[in-house]
């Protein structure tokens, strides 16, 4: 293998590109090498020769017949877009982009009626890049050391328009990568990494085009260094794509992982969580489905600091005396009350209460119980929302469960109404450690299915 750097892309002289004009039609039996040489005997080493994908396609048979009425063939060719592609990388109405085998993300996976007669439709070579290969080494036997790229047009996701790009290649660098070279003013280039395979695709198009039944084209002046490297190279791997997913279904995706993005945090990285942010969360949270068109719960957020130390302590002296009276050691008080030192240390500290506003009375007590029970579930589903809703903007909470123990001193310490009905607390903060989306929960024996 050769260095790319070891060819200068930067300073090429001059550079002709020229149409290889008077090819015939080609098909299965066609001896592409020789056509080529015979409509260009001119091809010198060192060319480079561009060649459209669908001259190969033709070659090697990768062109099928198509049902000519338009419904049907619409049908036919949506069957053989669906089995090209390996992944429908976005879509909207009828465009599917798609990725193919070979990793090729483009609109209906390079499925295709132009330049064939109307009751065919052609596919992409199997593997352009053997292709690039097979034509070059018949070249390289009648004698041309030359290179091949193999090309196809596509749109870009940013920008209109569509150019040919490189999706076979042979015989050159694909790419030629600028790191630890210095522009003219000093300035390092540390990522500048140019697809010169598909800049030569898109060049070699302009004299090609689209109508004129030109699929090759010369492209003399590169001197194209043999490094090894091939199309395939220019495709970016999908773990390094920050855009592996279509607008759409990566909202979508997003969706449907929201909730596995929480977890119980409870140990958080110093610092408040802007108030904008949980202003969002209590907003979203706050659409949680509830009886009566009510809203059951009250997000008391304790900002003041002084306040929550005088709460939580008033909380653990409450603790200290209902575990004394279980009679536990005074060891095993400690450690159990210790247990509430995350309610101290979290960044901020919400407690949902249960209003009971917009209850219904009912003459007997068992249907008031079964009110409370059902303001209590929705003002524990307000509260799951509002985990939820932290957890998607990256901020990680512990739902503690303390001040359901503890009603009373919290009324009193909150300057809360008499009815209202503490459900936790839950310590918010931003998490110390990333730890990623969990996976969904195991459901067997947890579902029951009647
Ligand atoms: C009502 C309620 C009370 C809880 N009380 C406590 C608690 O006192 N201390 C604690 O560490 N976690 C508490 N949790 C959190 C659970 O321990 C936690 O949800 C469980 O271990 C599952 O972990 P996950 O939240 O990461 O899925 C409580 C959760 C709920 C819903």
């Amino acid at each position: 293998m050769t260095d790319r750097n070891t060819h200068d892309h930067r300073a090429p002289g001059e550079l002709t590109i020229r149409p290889v004009t008077g090819l015939g039609e080609f098909g299965p039996d066609s001896d592409l090498a020789a056509e080529i040489l015979s409509a260009a005997p001119w091809i010198a080493d060192d060319d480079v020769l561009v060649v459209t994908s669908k001259v190969f396609s033709k070659i090697e048979g990768r062109t099928v017949p198509a049902p000519s009425d338009p419904h049907e063939r619409d049908a036919f060719r949506r069957r053989l877009i669906e089995k090209e592609a390996v992944r429908i990388v976005a879509r909207r109405d009828e465009l599917l982009i798609t990725a193919n085998r070979n990793g090729l993300v483009q609109a209906a996976a390079g499925v295709d009626g132009s330049n064939l007669p109307g009751d065919r439709l052609a596919l992409l070579p199997e593997d352009p890049d053997a292709s690039a290969a097979r034509l070059r080494a018949a070249l390289a036997a009648s004698g041309r050391r030359v290179a091949v790229v193999v090309t196809d047009t596509m749109g870009r996701a940013w920008r209109a328009g569509q150019t040919d790009v490189a999706i076979g290649a042979s015989g050159i660098a694909v790419r030629h990568g600028y790191d630890g070279s210095v522009d003219d003013y000093g300035n390092p280039l540390r990522v500048t990494d140019i697809a010169v395979a598909d800049e030569l695709a898109a060049a070699a198009d302009l004299v090609k085009g689209k109508l004129a039944g030109v699929p090759v084209a010369v492209v003399r002046g590169l001197r194209p260094v043999d490094d090894g490297t091939c199309a395939r190279d220019l495709v970016r791997d999908p773990e390094a794509d920050l855009f592996r997913l279509g607008t759409d279904d990566a909202l979508t995706q997003g969706r449907i992982e929201a909730l596995l993005t929480r977890r119980s945090v409870r140990s958080f990285a110093p610092g408040a969580v802007e108030p904008e942010v949980m202003h969002a969360a209590f907003a979203d949270a706050l659409t949680a489905p509830a009886p009566h068109h009510t809203h059951p719960v009250r997000f008391v957020w304790l900002r003041d600091r002084e306040r929550r130390r005088t709460l939580l302590d008033a909380m653990a002296d409450d603790w200290r005396a209902d575990l004394t009276r279980d009679a536990k050691s005074g060891e095993s008080i400690a450690k159990r009350v210790a247990r509430g030192q995350i309610l101290y240390d979290a960044p901020e500290l919400v407690i949902p209460v249960m209003t009971g506003d917009g209850m219904h009375v009912y003459p007997d007590e068992r249907r008031n119980g079964c009110e409370d029970t059902m303001f209590t579930v929705a003002a524990g589903a307000a509260v799951g929302y509002l985990l939820v809703a932290l957890s998607v903007r990256g901020i990680g909470s512990c739902w503690i469960g303390s001040t359901i123990f503890a009603a009373g001193t919290v009324r009193r310490i909150l300057d809360l109404p008499e009815k209202w009905a503490p459900l936790g607390a839950v310590a918010v903060g931003r998490p110390a450690e990333h730890a990623g989306l969990r996976r969904p929960a195991d459901t067997r024996g947890l579902v029951m299915e009647l």
